[in-house]
């Protein structure tokens, strides 16, 4: 595989930069494309650090046609394109749509618009289990139909989805999307992970900063649901695992293809975790307390979700191997890091 050629937009992002890793350690040429919007350079440098090599950066604004085209005419060999840069914010989408259909769409169109031109036939893009709502039957399986969006980011996942696969059906691009369930966890160095920008949103950054003491307690939000703990039960899949998928999936574009074609995979465990069994998890392997108050109901949150993975498992040849302890360790290992280097810079 020594001499293929991976374009990874948002490639210094959480699932970007994992997935750079496991391309780079599987032996791919890797190049990454990144605003820095939600990002930090760094990342980069230890990217370097855990697999010796240095892929090919370019800070660019994939919505610049221009500026796409040019990336494209220095790399001229690029075989596939994974397409993860994206707003993701879902409150922050219901505030400004506008803004989350112009990145997220024109971003993926103009992607498209460059391949076609450069002969580049194969995109895996990120997707969402957004894109189901709240689902009538559990677990969710691929041809469950989509229900209306509530969020723009929601929408711009639903959308994006249609386009590969309208364009799938008129042009040589063959597309994968990846519907993600809900990503935690950082890499086993702790050199890569996520770094949310202001409060997070997400339960498991969350709750890694107030085990840090950043903030002081986490708010569950509603312990009346219809689960056994009464707190919402999700798929937690380790972003290492979700970055495997990645790489099973450009394989697949590559090798497995005569006709241009459009997939979609759920990229989940099929293991539903309450919001009450994250936090007990979190304690009990890393030896640490994470005060909690139990709060009102947040909107829009959905009661259980969790995928049915038997089509990834089938046709990508892919598994979720890590559980919950890698998860929630990881994911700590990944804070203390966080916080040694802060603590580093401002004794500098
Ligand atoms: N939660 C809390 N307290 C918090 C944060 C979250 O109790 O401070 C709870 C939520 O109510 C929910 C669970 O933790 O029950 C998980 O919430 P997240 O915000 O971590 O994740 P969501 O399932 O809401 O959303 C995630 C991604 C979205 C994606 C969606 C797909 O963040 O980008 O999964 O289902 F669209």
């Amino acid at each position: 595989m020594g001499s293929t050629k991976i374009l990874v937009t948002g490639g210094l992002g959480f699932i970007g930069s994992h997935t750079v890793v496991e391309l780079l350690q599987e032996g791919y040429d890797v190049v990454i494309a990144d605003d820095l919007s939600n990002s930090e350079r760094f990342i980069l440098d230890n990217i370097e650090k855990i697999t010796g090599r240095k892929p090919t950066f370019y800070h660019l604004d994939l919505t610049k046609k221009k500026s796409v085209q040019e990336m494209f005419v220095s790399e001229d060999d690029i075989s596939v394109v994974i397409h993860f840069a994206a707003y993701k914010a879902v409150g922050e989408s219901l505030q400004l749509p506008i803004k989350y259909y112009r990145n997220n769409l024109f971003s993926l169109v103009n992607v498209l618009e460059v391949m076609q031109e450069f002969s580049c036939e194969h995109i895996v893009f990120s997707s969402s289990a957004t894109v189901y709502g709240e689902p009538d039957f559990l677990p969710i399986n691929e041809s469950t139909a989509f229900k209306k969006a509530l969020s723009a980011y929601g929408s711009t996942k639903q959308i994006g989805e249609e386009i590969l696969e309208k364009v799938a059906a008129a042009s040589n691009i063959s597309s994968i999307a990846l519907r993600y369930f809900n990503p935690v966890g950082a890499h086993s160095s702790a050199l890569i992970g996520e770094l949310p920008i202001g409060t997070p949103n997400n339960l498991m950054p969350y709750v890694m900063q107030v085990a840090a003491g950043m903030r002081e307690s986490l708010t569950v939000y509603g312990n009346n649901y219809d689960t056994p703990d009464g707190t919402c039960i999700r798929d937690y899949i380790h972003v290492v695992d979700l970055a495997k998928a990645h790489v099973k999936s450009c394989e697949r574009l590559l090798n497995t293809y005569d006709n241009p074609s459009h997939e979609v995979f759920n990229i989940g465990t099929g293991n539903g975790y309450s919001v009450m069994e994250i936090i007990d998890a979190f304690e009990k392997y890393n030896e640490v307390k994470v005060p909690y108050t139990i709060g009102n109901r947040r909107g829009g949150d959905a009661t259980s979700i969790f995928a049915d993975v038997s089509r990834s498992e089938k046709l990508l040849g892919w598994k979720a191997e890590l559980g919950l302890m890698e998860m929630v360790t990881s994911a700590w290992q990944w804070q203390q890091q966080l916080m040694s280097e802060k603590l580093g810079e401002t004794v500098k």
